[in-house]
């Protein structure tokens, strides 16, 4: 019976080893759209980007120079992950914008350029999942629809 208090004691001091030793791994989850009505916010005819270029930028909180610096580019949802292991209490992390994956929707939507994420975890759990804001462009010229789009979002604010 001792012996197998002993294993279940081992056995027990080597999960909880491997949780506490290990690194955590932060995921970064978010979007770019295209704002197509050039409105400010995401509506019904917001078109989600893909083949856009984003970069997560961690910089050091006092010096402010670059720590990290991952890439990533947007899919056919215009969704990206990034993925960056360890702690990074000491620095600020922003997911920011790179490059338009269209043409006709490429000037960054002022204070949708960059979103800021927190990556850092004193628990030491080893997955972790961000979500960041979504980041977005102005479309050259909008959507003939936009009109409509337009009063509708305006007639909801009054009611
Ligand atoms: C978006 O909303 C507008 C205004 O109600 C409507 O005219 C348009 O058809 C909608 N578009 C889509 C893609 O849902």
């Amino acid at each position: 019976m001792a012996r197998l208090w002993f294993l279940a004691f081992v056995v027990l001091s080597c999960a909880f080893a491997s949780v506490v030793l290990a690194k955590p791994t932060f995921t970064v989850v978010g979007k770019v759209y295209c704002d197509t009505c050039r409105i400010g916010f995401e509506t019904n005819v917001t078109q989600y980007m893909e083949g856009a270029k984003v970069k997560l930028e961690c910089r050091h909180f006092v010096g402010g120079q670059v720590e990290h610096t991952i890439p990533g580019v947007t899919d056919k949802n215009g969704a990206y992950t990034l993925v960056l292991a360890d702690n990074h209490e000491n620095e600020i992390c922003e997911v920011v914008l790179v490059e338009s994956g269209m043409k006709d929707c490429a000037e960054m939507v002022p204070g949708r350029e960059r979103a800021r994420v927190t990556l850092s975890d004193d628990m030491g759990i080893p997955a972790n999942v961000r979500y960041a804001n979504a980041l977005g462009f102005n479309k050259d010229v909008p959507l003939d629809v936009c009109k409509e789009v337009t009063k509708m979002y305006i007639l909801d604010d009054d009611e």
